[in-house]
């Protein structure tokens, strides 16, 4: 797969969960968006494989678009825990990411979840107006702390990243 610099339409775009041999084509998407934490190649091909039941890839024509990776809490199996999402610069502010997140919550496989969580930078203002417009989208409440604290957790290398906690989820 090849990664799109150039903006597009997304219109046509697959919504599909991931497979190991995404794991590549995420990595390079991961690692080509600043604004996350890029990890080793190892670790997104074990999100595409060991947790593609809970995260979600979008591509076009063979082009990986966006992805989100997932998990549910091991002890709280009724939160799903959104990992990272990353949506490519050329394919942003068309709904994609709001997409995604709600075929997420609409597979079986999230017949049972009550929660969503994922933690975000205080100056994410793409990511918090997301996750807001996910709250509104099932009426639930979003609940603001913070999980890891920039000097407690992070060494005063990273800002604190504040733990986003929607629900309960009206569906
Ligand atoms: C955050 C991100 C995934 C959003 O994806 P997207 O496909 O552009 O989002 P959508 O088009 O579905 O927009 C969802 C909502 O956010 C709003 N939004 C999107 N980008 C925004 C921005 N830069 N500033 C403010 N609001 C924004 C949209 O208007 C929409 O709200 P609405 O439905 O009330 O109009 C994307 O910007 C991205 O990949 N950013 C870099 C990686 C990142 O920060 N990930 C999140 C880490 S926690």
């Amino acid at each position: 797969m090849q990664l799109i610099r150039d903006a597009m339409n997304t219109s046509g775009v697959v919504l599909r969960k991931p497979i190991d041999e995404d794991g590549q084509s995420v990595h390079q998407l991961i690692t080509q968006t600043p604004e996350l934490d890029s990890n080793s190649c190892y670790c997104n091909l074990l999100q595409c494989g060991h947790f593609s039941d809970t995260s979600i890839i979008a591509e076009q024509q063979g082009v990986v678009l966006g992805f989100i990776s997932g998990y549910l809490k091991p002890t709280q199996p009724q939160t799903l825990f959104i990992w990272q999402v990353a949506v490519s610069s050329a394919a942003r502010g068309q709904g994609l990411g709001s997409r995604m997140l709600q075929q997420l919550l609409d597979r079986k496989e999230s017949a049972s979840v009550t929660h969503l969580e994922t933690t975000i930078t205080e100056t994410n203002d793409a990511s918090w107006a997301l996750f807001k417009r996910l709250a509104e989208n099932f009426d639930a409440p979003l609940e603001r702390s913070v999980m890891f604290d920039r000097v407690t957790h992070f060494n005063d290398e990273h800002d604190s990243e504040l733990l986003a906690r929607i629900g309960p989820l009206a569906r």
